[in-house]
């Protein structure tokens, strides 16, 4: 779990946050413990950016990876993953540990259950 937060705390440098001013990294582990980073990237068209959790995981899927144990979030105040994300994770990764961390050393631990309770389910669409 350090290390997961560790990764995220890096990577968090590297966001593109030039509008908003609020860095997020994001670092996910994967089932054969490989850890894929992300950071939040803006857009002038402020629709288009991503968050960190998304760049994390879709970069993940784009290396191949498909199953997930662990998510860390790194902002400075401790913020939470936003709605989307929320189902996205669930959508990519199920039940899994959330560590939500600040720049402090604060470390909450939750679930992406318990981020979206009754979520959509992909099982709908089969
Ligand atoms: N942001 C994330 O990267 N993750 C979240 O879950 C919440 C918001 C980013 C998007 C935007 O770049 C900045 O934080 C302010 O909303």
């Amino acid at each position: 779990m350090k290390k997961l937060i560790e990764a995220a705390k890096k990577v968090r440098k590297n966001a593109h946050a030039i509008y908003s001013n609020y860095k997020v990294g994001a670092a996910v582990l994967t089932i054969d413990d490989s850890i894929i980073t992300g950071c939040n990237v803006e857009s002038s068209s402020y629709g288009l950016t991503c968050c960190a959790e998304r760049v994390a995981l879709f970069s993940a899927v784009a290396n191949g990876h498909n199953k997930f144990k662990a998510l860390a979030v790194i902002t400075e105040d401790g913020g939470t993953p936003c709605g989307a994300c929320r189902q996205v994770i669930w959508d990519l990764c199920g039940d899994i540990p959330v560590y939500i961390a600040d720049e402090n050393g604060n470390i909450e631990e939750t679930t992406s259950k318990e981020l979206l309770p009754n979520a959509f389910d992909d099982s709908s669409l089969k």
